[in-house]
């Protein structure tokens, strides 16, 4: 009776940490900061492109096969550095995404992923290179 309750609980704690380990996204942990946003805004018909990001070295989500015109954001929920990776073709790039002591006082991020570089917005609209294309 005793062993089949332990069996049961080990169960129990063997898929609280499958769950865990699933979880691509930061634990919410009060208020939003800002939300980012990476447009993909490379050249038509190019390949397409991947991108990872990380907080303290955890992930907080890798897009996949990102098509020109596409955007995705995420939210931040501590102010932490946020870097982000991205790869396309045979080319690597790399950048602060979020960076507390840029982007504290803003309440979106935006990233425009161009053919010469990385853009950084703060309201959509004036884009200012932070970061360029380099070959693996
Ligand atoms: C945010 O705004 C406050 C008040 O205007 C200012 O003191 C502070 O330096 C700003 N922080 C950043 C990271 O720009
Ligand atoms: C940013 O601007 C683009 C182009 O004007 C628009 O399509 C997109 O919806 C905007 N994104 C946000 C989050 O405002």
């Amino acid at each position: 009776m005793t062993k089949l309750v332990i069996s049961y609980f080990v169960q129990i704690v063997i898929l609280a940490l499958l769950f865990n380990m699933g979880q691509t996204t930061v634990e919410e942990s009060g208020n939003d900061v800002a939300s980012v946003h990476v447009i993909n805004g490379l050249p038509e018909k190019s390949k397409a492109m991947k991108i990872e990001c990380s907080l303290k070295g955890k992930s907080v989500g890798i897009f996949h096969d990102l098509v020109v015109g596409d955007e995705y954001s995420w939210i931040v929920k501590e102010k932490g550095l946020y870097f982000c990776e991205a790869i396309w073709g045979g080319l690597v790039g790399s950048w602060h995404a979020f960076q507390p002591s840029r982007d504290a006082n803003h309440t979106s991020v935006f990233w425009l992923v161009k053919h010469n570089g990385f853009f950084l917005s703060w309201d959509n609209s004036t884009w200012i290179r932070r970061s360029t294309w380099e070959t693996e």
